[in-house]
């Protein structure tokens, strides 16, 4: 092969290569595989080690390259990289275009485009006769660093526009913004692998990505999954397109990568709509956005508006509220549950999030606290999202002062003092004294609830009373209340205290399946207890019952099945049981009943569903609503519970935003029967 034709061929694998990823990582629609892309690059390597005068900085070859640096430099900007006003409504919205409009008539008629606003790091990319040259940070707005080293290793940049040969030619200086970030499956993968090797997990994908960027070895940046959306152009030495809507397709042709996310608005109502829409989309990106960015398209009528501050008038960021917030850490509690279980939950310094404001949180469990190493006086990130309870994620690490303490969980159990047990193979740790008064209230609260014994007028306050007063040691004890004891409480009268009597006799009467479920074996809930109720003639039969024969019932599985023989297999357990028997308190499974005591978590709701549903057709999802005992209806109402929403949903959207009727997305409706069926 001669020079000539090598060189050639050097520049056509160069084209290629570009070409493939950008098919793979911009478009992500790749059309070779990566065995014939490892060929192509294989085969370009080949060629660039014979001839190292030929390696130039835009070959897909040169990604990971550089050697660590020392410090970052700082690069001036062509122009001031801008940022952007807020607003946090609809009101807000309507009122930055009446105030425009006064500004400047031809705002009434202006058309618009609105864009996901990434949660990511803003990045500066200079391209010079078609070549990536630099990459930098926003910064200041005026000075950033040089991060070249590092952007470049992210694949979706390219190195050489336009990617397509036959793509608009750029001008000869072209400066572009965009947003580098990582998709939220793509970090929460990356922060499994961490946890695999026993390293420290990330907090979310925005301080990852920017972390990954800001760190002078481009090494590393190389092994974390980050990409990139471009959405602006900076400086320019040619023409540019003069609307919004046709620089992002300029951009797009290009080869560089723009959301495939962005609308184009014809007036101010197609933006409240698209508002609309993105409020519920929102939950289902699979990046993370703060808001929308929602931009007047003519940019020369938008340059013309002028700016406040560093804000340019013509575009505004719609934020939606806040999921995640920061706040202290004041101290850690722990809490006795129902089965012994020990939890620790975080004290907070009470900060706003979405509206509500969050004193306290979840920890999960003493080894998230560890694996996280969430420490006492620590800056914290906490989380609340839709159905969830708020939930620390982390520690913010750059804010400590070294005044923090590590949290050390109790040796003993927080309400009784007895010692904790820890099963093997288990996270929990477990207070096993059955008399332990946090257990004991917490045992009461369940057996007297709507779901099992249905004690009415017994609440949290009472059971708190008969415990602390010593007359209830066990919920068998409840059988043997006398109207004389109950008269010794605070706060009860005769037609109190005989009210309380009548409740407790009538409850005598419940069905099995509601006893099983009242007596708070681990894992088994209304549904299960139900199940038990339809195979079990009684408590002494299913108390008798083995492992291997509670295994055959459907939905117990070998965890549920040994706790439940364990349950039983524990002295004061047998002595409840037999208590329970003489008191009267002996239902027997009577089949139509126990059929009805299948609880419906969709019960007692209404919905109306718009839109087309990932996963399901219109049909399938009302069948399934009605499965669970859910009711829908065609037309929004202020008897509506919920609005289920998906794309394209129209006017019924407005409707139920009018009405104040929440609105969920599919992952949302999953959501709420998964919590209503526990
Ligand atoms: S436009 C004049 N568009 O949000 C142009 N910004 O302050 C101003 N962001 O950190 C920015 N997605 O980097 C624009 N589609 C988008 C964006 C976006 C994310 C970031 C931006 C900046 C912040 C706005």
């Amino acid at each position: 092969m001669t020079e000539d034709s090598e060189f050639e061929e050097l520049q056509r694998l160069k084209r290629e290569i570009h070409f493939h990823n950008y098919r793979y990582y911009v478009l992500d629609a790749p059309i070779i595989s990566d065995y014939e892309y490892d060929r192509l690059m294989q085969r370009l390597k080949e060629i660039e080690a014979r001839h190292p005068e030929w390696i130039t900085p835009d070959s897909p070859s040169q990604r990971v390259g550089a050697a660590a640096a020392e410090k970052f430099v700082k690069v001036r900007h062509p122009a001031p990289i801008l940022s952007l006003g807020n607003a946090y409504g609809v009101d807000e919205l309507k009122a930055w275009i009446e105030r425009l409009i006064r500004l400047d008539e031809r705002v009434r008629y202006a058309d618009f485009v609105v864009e996901p606003k990434i949660d990511g790091l803003t990045v500066v990319l200079t391209y010079r006769d078609g070549v990536f040259v630099q990459g930098a940070t926003r910064g200041d707005g005026e000075v950033g660093e040089d991060i070249t080293a590092n952007l470049r290793t992210i694949r979706a940049l390219p190195l050489r526009i336009p990617v397509d040969p036959e793509g608009p030619q750029p001008p000869g200086f072209l400066v572009v913004r965009g947003e580098a970030f990582m998709y939220i499956r793509d970090f929460e993968a990356l922060n499994q692998r961490l946890e695999e090797v026993g390293e420290r997990t990330y907090l979310n994908p925005r301080n990852t990505a920017a972390g990954s960027l800001r760190q002078l070895d481009p090494a590393l940046t190389a092994s974390r999954p980050l990409t990139l959306l471009t959405y602006a152009i900076v400086a320019a030495d040619g023409p540019t397109p003069q609307t919004q809507w046709e620089l992002l397709q300029y951009l797009r042709r290009l080869g560089l990568p723009v959301s495939s996310d962005v609308e184009y608005c014809a007036n101010l109502d197609e933006v409240l709509a698209a508002v609309e829409r993105w409020w519920v989309k929102r939950d289902t990106l699979p990046y993370e956005a703060d808001g929308i960015v929602i931009k007047i398209n003519d940019l020369k009528l938008a340059a013309e508006l002028g700016f406040v501050g560093k804000d340019p008038r013509g575009a505004l960021a719609f934020k939606f509220p806040a999921r995640e917030v920061t706040t202290r850490l004041i101290d850690i509690g722990v809490n006795v549950g129902r089965t012994g279980v020990l939890t620790p939950y975080a004290i907070l310094e009470p900060v706003e999030i979405g509206g509500v404001v969050v004193r306290q949180a979840t920890l999960h469990n003493f080894d998230y606290i560890k694996e996280k190493d969430i420490r006492i006086g620590d800056r914290v990130l906490v989380k609340r999202a839709g159905e969830v309870i708020p939930y620390v994620i982390g520690p913010v690490v750059e804010a400590r002062t070294g005044d923090e303490k590590e949290f050390i969980p109790p040796a003993t159990c927080p309400a009784c003092g007895q010692p904790v047990e820890h099963l093997e193979g288990e996270v929990a740790w477990y207070c096993v004294n059955l008399a332990c008064p946090a257990q004991l209230v917490r045992n009461l609260e369940h057996f007297v609830s709507r779901g099992a014994m249905d004690i009415v007028g017994l609440g949290i306050k009472i059971v708190e009373q008969l415990v602390e007063s010593g007359l209830v040691k066990s919920p068998a004890d409840l059988y043997t209340l006398t109207k004389e004891a109950l008269l010794k409480l605070e706060g009860f009268a005769d037609k109190k205290a005989e009210n309380l009597l009548q409740a407790i006799e009538a409850s005598k009467s419940r069905p099995l399946a509601r006893l099983i479920n009242a007596l708070g074996i681990r894992g088994v809930g209304e549904v299960m207890a139900a199940d038990l109720a339809r195979v079990f003639p009684d408590l002494e039969t299913l108390s008798r019952a083995t492992v291997e024969t509670l295994m055959t019932i459907e939905g117990v599985g070998p965890n549920t099945a040994q706790s439940i023989v364990d349950w039983f297999a524990r002295p004061g357990n047998r002595e409840f049981i037999q208590r329970l028997k003489q008191l009267g308190v002996w239902p027997v499974s009577r089949m139509e009943e126990e059929e009805k005591e299948r609880p419906k978590p969709l019960a007692g709701l209404t919905f109306v569903v718009t839109g087309t549903l990932p996963s399901f057709t219109r049909e399938g999802i009302k069948e399934f609503i009605q499965q669970q005992g859910g009711k829908v209806t065609d037309s929004v109402s202020k008897n509506t519970s919920y609005l289920v929403a998906g794309e394209a949903a129209g006017s019924k959207l407005d409707k139920a935003r009018q009405l104040g009727v929440p609105v969920i997305d599919e992952a949302g409706f999953m959501a709420l029967v998964g919590q209503r069926s526990k």
